[in-house]
């Protein structure tokens, strides 16, 4: 694979932006206008043709630091495909949190990392390949497909023999590159391409790719088996409900922690077969610098959480021995109680840290009861193919509870953010309306009659 092609500039004339835009209206406001509401597209142009300026949300340094602030509508140069790169019409885009840690600039701005003037964040996109570069051949321009956000080299050893995830150059899409999907057009590598779902709308089809390939991982990564006890943090959330479906499609038995009724009501319908509410055990979270009083009142709650679990599971003796796998991402407040929690031999996987980044745990539960800890990142083609598949035969499904209009693509961030939603969440990007589900039907969207 070659690497991704940055030649872009940001468009800064109104004039161009008209001519390229192809509207007769004010096309100095555009960006606004599209912020404000209006529709991205009169007309989507003909397969091929990439205009060389589009309209995306774009942050930048200097705006780095509220979510709602710093995604702003702007016009920016097209990508172009390198020879092993596709060019994507974006439908709709999903969202996750490398969006928002995008926006926030924490823990690292990613302006340190790909050093573009913009940045266009989203990982998670269904829509119809429109170029190809010169060495594609196993996808066309008319298809209809999803991505997977991971980049990889293509030719180092790892790539070519062991895993792609341990590429030298592996970059995650939308986050560690500048062009990802909340725009009109993301550029991709052809082996991030996979075909979209028939049944599934655009946001159906753009929903789950981050939270459910990644869970996909973990959980291969943990290597789960038949009859483990696998206590999945966030059971409700983006990784969370895809944890719940896969433990359970490996015959294991996922216990799910959420935070309400609602959210509970929703892991339990994706199977979950003990369901724990954390609010009722509030000393439980790890804050750092905490007095030996707290430290002892967390040990309690831990221990109260356990025999909660326990008893969930059916150990009357009140010996509960742990759970098998512990699914983190978490991070700070939840990571002691998972060491704790893991059972002899047990393992708990982590892909990220929502509270904190800077871990503590007593290491003498893990050495004396050999427990490991396995870190675990995106997932590869091959990976993310067959979690796919697993949607596209209806054996997971996306759990799509909100779909924003392209103008709120900032608010559905903060909604995650704030920990307000619950499933995952998806924006229309070029899909006029929802419940599209291919080109021929998006197309006739836009034309009355
Ligand atoms: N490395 C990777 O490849 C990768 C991929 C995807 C995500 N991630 C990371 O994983 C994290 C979660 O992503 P997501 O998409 O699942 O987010 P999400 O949809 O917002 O879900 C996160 C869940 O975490 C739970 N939570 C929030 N604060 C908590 C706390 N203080 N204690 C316990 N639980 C808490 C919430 O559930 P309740 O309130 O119901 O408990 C929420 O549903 C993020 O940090 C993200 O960056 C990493
Ligand atoms: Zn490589």
């Amino acid at each position: 694979m070659g690497s991704v092609t940055h030649n872009v500039v940001e468009a800064e004339h109104p004039e161009i932006l008209r001519a390229e835009l192809g509207r007769s209206a004010s096309a100095s406001n555009m960006p606004s206008a599209v912020a404000a509401g209006a529709p991205l597209w009169q007309n989507l142009p003909p397969l091929g043709v990439v205009p060389s300026l589009m309209l995306g949300y774009a942050i930048r340094r200097e705006r780095e630091g509220s979510v709602c602030s710093a995604m702003q509508v702007e016009a920016v140069r097209s990508p172009q495909p390198g020879p092993d790169e596709v060019i994507v019409l974006v439908m709709a885009a999903g969202v996750n949190y490398n969006g928002v840690w995008a926006a926030l600039g924490r823990p690292v701005s990613v302006f340190d990392i790909h050093r573009h003037p913009f940045h266009i964040p989203g990982s998670d996109a269904s829509g119809v390949v429109w170029q190809v570069g010169a060495n594609v051949r196993r996808w066309k321009v008319g298809d209809e497909v999803i991505i997977h956000g991971n980049m990889t080299c293509g030719q180092c050893g790892p790539c070519n023999g062991f895993d792609p995830m341990a590429c030298e150059q592996h970059r995650v899409c939308g986050y560690e590159t500048p062009y990802g999907s909340f725009a009109q057009f993301m550029v991709v590598q052809v082996q991030q391409l996979l075909r979209k779902p028939p049944q599934l709308s655009w946001e159906e089809a753009a929903s789950y790719g981050v939270g459910c390939f990644t869970a996909y991982r973990m959980l291969d990564r943990a290597h789960v088996r038949p009859g483990d006890t696998v206590l999945i943090w966030g059971a409700s959330g983006g990784l969370g409900c895809f944890a719940i479906q896969i433990a359970k499609l490996r015959g294991a038995i996922p216990i799910a922690i959420v935070s309400s009724d609602e959210k509970a009501e929703l892991a339990r319908s994706l199977g979950a077969e003990l369901v724990i509410d954390r609010s009722a055990f509030p000393g439980l979270a790890f804050c750092p610098g905490e007095t030996a009083a707290d430290k002892k009142r967390r040990f309690e709650a831990t221990r109260e959480f356990a025999r909660a679990i326990g008893d969930g599971l059916g150990h009357t003796s009140g010996r509960f021995p742990g759970v098998d796998v512990v699914f983190e991402h978490i991070g700070q407040e939840t990571f002691p109680a998972s060491v704790f929690l893991a059972n002899r031999m047990g393992r708990i996987v982590i892909c990220g840290a929502t509270t904190g980044f800077e871990l503590t745990f007593d290491v003498r539960h893990l050495w004396m009861r050999q427990k490991s800890i396995i870190g675990a990142h995106g997932s590869n083609a091959e990976e993310s193919q067959r979690a796919n598949e697993l949607v596209a035969h209806g054996k997971i499904k996306p759990v799509l509870t909100n779909v924003y209009p392209f103008a709120e693509c900032p608010q559905a961030h903060d909604s995650m953010l704030s920990n307000r939603k619950k499933g995952t969440i998806a924006c229309l990007v070029s899909a006029p309306k929802t419940g599209l589900m291919n080109l021929a039907g998006t197309r006739g969207a836009f034309s009355p009659g």
